[in-house]
């Protein structure tokens, strides 16, 4: 058995530490040391090693992976279990001595004997508030049957910026935690190499000594699907177009974010027992061909009569045109919540003072949203923002034909169509129907955008 020293006592402390999220650790200890002590003849504590090797088995490592993290050779440690933590874990969970038959049933039996804590281990999920949340009850219903009841791997919410594909994939993550052993959280943002953020995923079930930055990416899935085989995890991936390419149709990776997609791809193919929930202002393209186990997508759209809750927080006056308002700005609750400060700050509460101040395109549009819109706008390809601002300037609907005469230079049908598509896939126009041909108009909050943005060119 090696002896241990001082730096050794200090990595055998800090090791299998993520057990501290999922188990009433401290408790276990206390009672376990309880048990130790009897017939002990003096005072004795659980030992760091104990400790460290408990950790280890509820974490769900086998004695032979103990053995190897803290640097013992099997037999020492089989020897340390069998006349140590195996024989305490017996007392404790009021079984026989020496009837424990396999390793695994130590974290069963701590489990039913009530060590595991309720709060599965969140990323940042914690830090999001909702506790003014409001409506939305058949999207949450919607999402609840595909990931509880049907199980399925893989989900999409897209929608337009500031409509709540945040807010609500939070929401969810907060009511069904319950029915998962880990919820995890991860923001994307434009630097969020998939490597780095598998590797914090394998971390927490590794052991944060643990580095997997020198696997190769498919190593690196290939080991979370196992553990995501193991355990049943809900993680969630808010704003994904962070990786997405600008300048280009909707949907696809950035040069060196491709390996998302096929981590994507393995998610949803692969068999395992948890599901990865995507937010997204653009609809990855590369997800609508997965075959053998399509993905489940949910495009977010107005907050509806819900929304009238926003006003009331706001306390304005006029209720009779808070569904008017709704309306006015496509029930987008970023907005609305924007515009109901404007209201409540400028306009005493009044909203037909604020109505009565005519703009060019009738109503005005916050700062902040313009901003948000913007930077999609800004990833639009040339062909896409040529269609935005003919059918900002046409106000009605189009139909394709009469686009294509209408786009100088002239462009191909196939590429207009893929235009339209990638448009639609952004949640940035509208398919209507127009003497049974299909016809395309803006989205109206994107149609004052785009309307004041040309004016501004000419
Ligand atoms: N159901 C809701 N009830 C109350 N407020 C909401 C709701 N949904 C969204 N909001 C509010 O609207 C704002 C925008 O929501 P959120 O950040 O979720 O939008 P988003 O779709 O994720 O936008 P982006 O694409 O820019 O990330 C937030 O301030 C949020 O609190
Ligand atoms: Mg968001």
């Amino acid at each position: 058995m090696n002896k241990l020293n001082h730096k050794n006592v200090q990595l055998v402390n800090d090791l299998f530490s993520e057990a501290n999220q999922s188990w009433d650790v401290n408790n276990l200890y206390k009672n376990l040391t309880k048990v130790k002590q009897v017939g002990a003849a003096k005072k004795v504590e659980l030992t760091a090693v104990e400790k460290t090797i408990l950790r280890g088995l509820l974490c769900g490592y086998s004695p032979q992976q103990i053995a190897n993290e803290i640097h013992w050779t099997s037999g020492s440690l089989s020897v340390e279990l069998t006349k140590g933590l195996y024989r305490y874990i017996e007392t404790l969970t009021n079984r026989d001595l020496n009837t424990l038959k396999n390793w695994r049933d130590i974290v069963k039996w701590l489990e039913e004997a009530g060590y595991k804590t309720s709060q599965p281990q969140q990323d940042s999920l914690e830090e999001l508030n909702i506790s003014r949340f409001y409506g939305r009850e058949e999207e949450l219903q919607q999402l609840e049957e595909w990931i509880v009841e049907q199980r399925h791997r893989l989900i999409l919410l897209s929608g337009m910026t500031g409509i709540g594909k945040t807010t609500l994939a939070a929401k969810l993550a907060k009511t069904i935690q319950p029915k998962f052993d880990y919820v995890f959280w991860k923001t994307i943002r434009h630097d969020s190499s998939l490597s780095s953020l598998l590797n914090n995923l394998l971390k927490f079930f590794t052991g944060n000594h643990q580095n997997h930055l020198s696997l190769t990416i498919n190593e690196q899935i290939s080991l979370l699907i196992r553990y995501l085989s193991c355990y049943r995890c809900l993680i969630i991936f808010d704003g994904l177009e962070a990786i997405l390419e600008a300048n280009k149709l909707a949907g696809f990776y950035q040069e060196n974010y491709t390996n998302y997609s096929q981590f994507l791809k393995r998610i949803a193919e692969e068999s395992h027992q948890s599901c990865l929930v995507i937010t997204s202002q653009d609809e990855p393209a590369d997800l609508f061909l997965l075959q053998q186990n399509p993905i489940k997508s949910l495009s977010i759209g107005s907050l509806g009569t819900a929304a009238k809750e926003i006003f009331r927080e706001q306390g304005l006056a006029e209720p009779q045109l808070w569904q008017y308002l709704i309306i006015r700005y496509s029930g987008n609750p970023l907005v609305l919540k924007l515009i109901a400060a404007i209201i409540k700050d400028i306009f005493g509460g009044n909203i037909s003072d604020f109505l009565g101040m005519k703009t060019e395109i009738d109503v005005m549009l916050p700062t902040l949203f313009k901003q948000l819109l913007s930077k999609q706008f800004e990833r639009l390809s040339i062909l896409e923002k040529q269609i935005m601002y003919c059918l900002a300037t046409h106000r009605q609907s189009v139909t394709l034909k009469k686009l294509q005469e209408y786009i100088k230079p002239p462009v191909y049908l196939s590429d207009l169509t893929q235009a339209l598509v990638s448009l639609k896939r952004r949640s940035l126009i509208e398919v209507s129907s127009l003497s049974n041909k299909s016809a395309f108009t803006l989205q109206p909050l994107v149609m004052k955008y785009v309307y004041r943005e040309s004016q501004q060119l000419m």
